[in-house]
């Protein structure tokens, strides 16, 4: 694959978490570049990088680069995640309304929140950003709807899809815009924050992504939100509802994962999780083992 030079991020920045590379970018940036380290130097650190280090790696990008002599300027952060790369702003980009941050931790606990179930048929992703959720798991829908009301995140999908080569992901543009789903996620800002449109929302937002949800939901779907706690537990949902609860290390703020399947025998469930080095992100199975009542109650 052209771009096997940013699938080396782990022995590079030595971790291959994102949220933990964005915090040391600008050590990153210090590194001497080698041909090896050329791709990551210039997508992940945001460093100008010589074509001759690039080589033939450069090509599949080329049009995300500027070309200033023999150098070569990222205008966007490509990401590897997996075999696969997303693509996002800068990380020295300035925080303009439309910022399409760097995927955080709370990427990560929607992603692994969401379960693999054979035969799916459409997927929505409400809020997608880079897509990371869709990007890393292809394979969860015949059909990937990534919807956005930021017209630069569907368009730095959409390269990445091309990129991917995943022809069954569209965007779609709009205000918590939906189609008919059987699997609807979303990652949702926080309402009551001050900040970018990828961090902060009106309030009643979470509520709004429910109420959207429903409408679009088909029957027998699930609905996962990853969201701000508070807001989680004002819902009123028929069905079973699922929610766990995580504080975020060194953070005084909650979170939690909701999954809700409105034709599910009616029960509600809140419990929480703690985090932990070895499992940093709520998962898929703290759904089941809520279900199971051997997390701790909430
Ligand atoms: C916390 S970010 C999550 C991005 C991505 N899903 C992830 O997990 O990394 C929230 C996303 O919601 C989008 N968003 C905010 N308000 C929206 C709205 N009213 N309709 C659709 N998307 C919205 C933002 O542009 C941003 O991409």
């Amino acid at each position: 694959m052209a771009a096997h030079g940013l699938m080396r991020l782990e022995s590079w920045a030595g971790t291959n978490r994102l949220p933990a590379v964005s915090s040391r970018v600008s050590a990153l940036a210090r590194y001497p570049v080698t041909r090896a380290s050329a791709m990551l130097a210039l997508f992940v650190a945001g460093v100008d990088v010589s074509r001759s280090l690039l080589g033939d790696d450069l090509e599949p990008f080329i049009d995300l680069v500027e070309l200033r002599g023999d150098e070569a300027r990222a205008t966007v952060a490509i990401l590897p995640i997996g075999r696969r790369v997303i693509i996002c702003d800068r990380a020295d980009a300035s925080a303009e309304p439309e910022l399409v941050c760097w995927p955080d931790d709370s990427s990560f606990h929607l992603l692994h929140a969401i379960a693999y179930e054979p035969g799916r048929a459409t997927w929505l992703d409400l809020g997608c950003g880079s897509s990371v959720a869709a990007i890393s798991s292809p394979g969860t829908a015949a059909r990937i709807v990534a919807s956005d009301l930021n017209p630069r995140a569907l368009q730095y999908t959409a390269r990445a899809a091309r990129f991917a080569g995943m022809s069954h992901l569209e965007t779609l543009h709009g205000d918590l815009a939906t189609v008919p789903a059987d699997l609807i996620t979303c990652n949702a800002p926080i309402p009551g924050e001050r900040g970018p449109l990828w961090m902060a929302a009106a309030a009643g937002f979470v509520a709004r992504v429910f109420a959207r949800a429903a409408a679009a939901l088909r029957p027998g779907g699930m609905v996962v939100v990853h969201a701000a706690l508070a807001p989680l537990l004002e819902l009123q949902l028929a069905g079973e509802l699922v929610i766990v609860a995580y504080t975020p290390i060194g953070e005084p703020r909650e979170f939690g994962v909701a999954w809700w399947r409105p034709d599910a025998p009616a029960r509600q469930i809140r419990a929480r999780r703690g985090l932990a080095p070895a499992r940093p992100h709520l998962d898929a199975s703290d759904r089941e083992a809520a279900l199971a009542g051997t997390l701790a109650p909430l």
